[in-house]
């Protein structure tokens, strides 16, 4: 059987993870233009750090929810299955979606990345433990990831807030690094693009299931659509109407914790 799955910011939102455009979401209190763009970054980049330290710290504390367990189960269960997540949080890797079997198309949260060279590093965003400091000399720069031993000696000396609040800077090449996430303005990944049409091209689904999302991205519709293109289920869970709503073979207008452990049941246990 083969699966196809494109997830949104409403599975993380009954982790505690807010969603964009719904009733707490970000962007109905903050404007993305201030945010969310290279030109937001190049403005402040502090600000934009902070907001995105935040979201790590929130994301760290949360929880996968039963909606990304039952995903996880789905892709144990199928024998190709490829999960696209606009979700730039770590919960589906959690609760242990494999990494080959998942593109984050929006990037991930824990990469910090060079805004000018290829340099970049991830850090584990696994439950509970403080944002961890920007690694600071005391010229304010950032050390690569495999610290030497003298870089971990001092590694050990608890950063000060001025330091915490520093703005990472690239120990390639000087630049200042930023979140590695997709911003608006910005392409998508054309490797992860490759993933994904590659999925597409490769045959017919069998399920194209599409879960907490507002579908406002040509892409992610385009996907969905040439999931379903020949035949087969296309599934929407979603407590609203979306523009994909209309083409789905079967809506589940319920948060996603609920719907998904007995979709998945029914699709495992025919
Ligand atoms: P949105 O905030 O646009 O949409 C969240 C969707 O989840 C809405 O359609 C809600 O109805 C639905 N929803 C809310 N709670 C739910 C629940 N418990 N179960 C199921 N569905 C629920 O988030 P996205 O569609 O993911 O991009 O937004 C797409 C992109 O826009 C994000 O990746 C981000 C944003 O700007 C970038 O940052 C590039």
């Amino acid at each position: 059987m083969r699966i196809f799955v494109i997830t949104g910011a409403g599975v993380s939102a009954e982790s505690g993870i807010p969603t964009f455009r719904g009733e707490d979401g970000y962007w109905r209190n903050f404007d993305p233009a201030k945010l969310a763009t290279p030109e937001a970054f190049a403005c402040d980049p502090k600000l934009v750090w902070q907001w995105y330290r935040e979201r790590r710290q929130r994301i760290r504390e949360a929880q996968p929810n039963a909606a990304h367990q039952a995903i996880t189960k789905l892709a144990q269960y199928a024998d190709e299955f490829l999960l696209v997540t606009q979700n730039v949080d770590d919960l589906h890797a959690r609760a242990g979606v494999p990494a080959e079997k998942m593109v984050q198309i929006h990037g991930d949260i824990f990469v910090t990345r060079c805004s000018r060279c290829h340099f970049q590093f991830r850090e584990e965003g696994r439950g509970g433990t403080p944002e961890p400091s920007v690694h600071c000399t005391q010229s304010g720069r950032l050390w690569s990831i495999a610290p030497t031993s003298a870089q971990r000696e001092e590694r050990s000396i608890a950063p000060t807030s001025a330091q915490r609040e520093e703005i990472p800077m690239c120990p390639k090449c000087d630049e200042l690094m930023r979140p590695g996430v997709v911003w608006f303005g910005e392409q998508l990944d054309p490797d992860k693009i490759d993933i994904v049409e590659r999925f597409l091209a490769r045959g017919h689904c069998d399920y194209a299931i599409v879960i907490g999302t507002t579908a406002t991205f040509g892409y992610i519709i385009d996907w969905a659509l040439r999931a379903n293109a020949s035949g087969g289920e296309l599934i929407e869970v979603n407590p609203d109407e979306t523009p994909l709503s209309t083409f789905a073979t079967q809506r589940i207008h319920e948060p996603a914790t609920i719907a998904l452990p007995r979709l998945i049941d029914q699709i495992c246990n025919p």
